[in-house]
């Protein structure tokens, strides 16, 4: 399938599920090789990261946890601003090496929300693994040190992500078509 349609917009196929695979999979492996000992503790951000969560978990090696939080802010195609509060942390964080598991860093509010709310809570080292990173949408000062692609300012959908709740359930991403 090259091409999608959800509601009223149309998407085309820009990156395919294997190239997904290859860099999930580079990014495992840098996270096995810089974590080893330090029994991590990854926080997947719901909804959107539940497809890069489960691939990247099957490729790390090293003794770990997971865990499920949510942080909704988006609604359509362009961010409203407006964040909710985090839910889900249920974890003695005191200590730990956290990596947060994101689908998606755009403007970075979301991120900065998420790490001001951990700040509170005793963590020795946090970390941010996202799957896709927009370089020119991003308004903050973030360290994303586990990348799996850099994509440019264009909305998608696959792999995850959704248009008003549709559109994740599919292997590959999707760029919107105007
Ligand atoms: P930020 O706060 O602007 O960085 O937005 C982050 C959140 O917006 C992500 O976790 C996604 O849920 C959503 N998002 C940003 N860009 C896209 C996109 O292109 N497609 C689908 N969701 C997106």
């Amino acid at each position: 399938m090259n091409t999608i349609q959800i509601k009223d917009k149309h998407f085309a196929i820009s990156i395919k599920a294997e190239e997904i695979e290859k860099e999930v999979i580079r990014v495992a492996n840098e996270i096995n090789k810089d974590l080893a000992g330090e029994n991590p503790l990854f926080l997947s951000v719901l909804n959107g990261s539940f497809m890069f969560t489960a691939d990247l978990m099957k490729h790390i090696t090293i003794p770990c946890e997971i865990s499920f939080i949510k942080l909704a802010s988006y609604q359509g195609v362009t961010s409203t601003g407006t964040i909710k509060e985090v839910i889900g942390i249920n974890e003695d964080l005191v200590g730990r090496t956290v990596v947060i598991v994101e689908d998606i860093v755009d403007t970075g509010l979301t991120m900065q929300r998420l790490l001001e709310t951990l700040g509170t809570r005793g963590i020795k080292d946090v970390y941010i693994a996202s799957l896709l990173v927009k370089p020119e949408k991003l308004k903050v000062d973030l360290d994303i040190k586990y990348v799996a692609m850099r994509i440019p300012n264009d909305f998608i959908v696959g792999y995850g992500l959704d248009y008003d709740g549709y559109g994740r359930n599919y292997p590959d991403i999707y760029t919107v078509v105007d």
